[in-house]
């Protein structure tokens, strides 16, 4: 089964929207499995504190990485061979070919920071992969590792509808979608593209291929070639 072991602050937030729909369902069919862990189990002192003020200064707080490491140690056997995300704004941009390896694999350790950030050598001394799911700044890694779980178990055997779905959609061709119509035939004075009722599946599929390139050359020419 793949397996999801998330370390958080917030373990109440897991599996919140995940446990509805397609991935609720498949939770529940077992196709995969989620573990939230609190970090705080792990906190030092009375007051089970998880982080402290950034040496050499400057504003927030950092997560210790003697409580990280511990809280990870416990929760995470050392010979797991799923890969360790720490969720960051400062990571490597998620992909579609990443979330694809990451479907391919036996699962995922997913560590949400919070605060300014986390000590560097639980980062180094753990080997986390820092990912960042775009450029913006959310207040935790929480909704970021619900973004990248989401991505990752609907592409799990037996979870989408349709297997087909997940070959035609935008970005596993390197190109964004082509638009889509159904009935009515004609809304608020606007008409479905003939060529798609003309029933010629050659001229149908170019027409879509231009739209794809189309939008792609207008939104995201970062990603033609
Ligand atoms: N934590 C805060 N912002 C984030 C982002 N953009 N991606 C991943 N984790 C984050």
């Amino acid at each position: 089964m793949w397996s999801a072991t998330i370390l958080t602050l917030y373990p109440e937030m897991f599996p919140g929207p995940l446990g509805t729909s397609l991935s609720g369902d498949a939770l529940s069919r077992g196709i995969w499995s989620l573990e939230a862990r609190n970090i705080r189990d792990h906190g030092i002192g009375r007051h089970r504190a998880v982080d402290d003020t950034p040496a050499g200064g400057g504003p927030g707080m950092v997560i210790r990485a003697d409580v990280l490491a511990h809280a990870l140690d416990a929760g995470v056997p050392a010979d797991d061979t799923r890969p360790r995300l720490l969720m960051s704004p400062r990571g490597r941009p998620l992909t579609q070919a990443r979330v694809r390896q990451l479907a391919e694999g036996p699962g995922v350790v997913i560590i949400c920071g919070r605060f300014e950030g986390v000590d560097e050598r639980v980062i180094e001394g753990r080997g986390l992969e820092e990912v960042s799911i775009g450029d913006y700044v959310l207040s935790g890694g929480e909704i970021a590792s619900l973004v990248t779980l989401d991505a990752c178990v609907r592409l799990l055997s037996g979870v989408m509808g349709k297997e087909a779905s997940g070959s035609e959609e935008s970005f596993e061709n390197g190109l964004l979608e082509y638009p889509h119509y159904t009935r009515p035939r004609e809304w608020e004075g606007r008409a479905i593209p003939d060529i798609l009722l003309s029933g010629d599946h050659a001229k149908i599929a170019r027409w879509r291929k231009e739209q794809s390139e189309r939008l792609t050359r207008e939104r995201r020419p970062d990603l033609l070639p």
